[in-house]
């Protein structure tokens, strides 16, 4: 069965808790809330108080992708804002171990996100403490870009990968989701497909989300 997280970053900031509503009365499994440092990427995003506004109104999990340069500075606030899980990128930890440890030690799950050029087999040595994996279809920092066709192989390694230790990481996509790109996704083992622009650029959020969830 595939779970989707509908990205909350390209939706209408002025009526962000309407866009929440949406996704609460959809087929969404959680919510996914895109955090930029200006620094890990080229670009800003929201932050704690935003997310905890976020959590007042959501009726799903909070699936929270912190696109900033050393996010173990901020598990308690990550956590403390309402996140169910928390995700942070390979690439901006220097000690990934100790961020994961301390990630369940807050009560969260834990997921690591790959930019596309990061190989999967990097996590080979972790892959037993993870929650979820997220593999970045498109390079991190905008909505709207467009599918990065390589990210199909990396779902099948990090499948395989996942298999062969028994682990109990679910695969989640992110960047440039829609439905002509969702099915080869799925068919390579991915769980949860992320989409931002295509269901807040749709006239129809909602039936976007649900045609989604559909095809699993
Ligand atoms: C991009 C973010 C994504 C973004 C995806 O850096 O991590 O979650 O919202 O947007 P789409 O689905 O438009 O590619
Ligand atoms: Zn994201």
């Amino acid at each position: 069965m595939i779970q989707v997280s509908p990205s909350l970053l390209s939706s209408d900031f002025t009526r962000l808790g309407e866009a929440v509503g949406i996704i609460n009365r959809s087929r969404a499994s959680m919510i996914h809330v895109d955090v930029m440092d200006g620094v890990f990427v080229p670009n800003i995003s929201i932050g704690f108080p935003v997310i905890s506004s976020i959590n007042r109104v959501a009726e799903k999990p909070l699936d929270v992708h912190l696109m900033i340069t050393d996010p173990g500075r901020y598990v308690s606030e990550v956590r403390d804002s309402g996140a169910w899980l928390m995700c942070v990128h390979y690439e901006a930890c220097t000690h990934l171990h100790r961020v994961v440890s301390a990630i369940h030690d807050a009560g969260m799950k834990a997921g690591v996100a790959l930019n596309p050029a990061t190989p999967v087999e990097m996590l080979e040595e972790i892959i037993d403490d993870l929650d979820m994996v997220l593999i970045m279809s498109v390079n991190p920092g905008f909505g709207g870009q467009k599918f990065i066709p390589n990210t199909i192989s990396k779902v099948k390694r990090t499948r395989n990968m996942i298999d062969r230790h028994n682990s109990g990481a679910i695969i989640e996509i992110d960047g440039g989701v829609d439905l002509n790109t969702a099915p080869a996704l799925i068919e390579a083992g991915a769980d949860v497909l992320v989409a931002g622009s295509f269901v807040f650029k749709s006239p129809d959020p909602a039936g976007a989300i649900n045609a989604l969830a559909d095809l699993g």
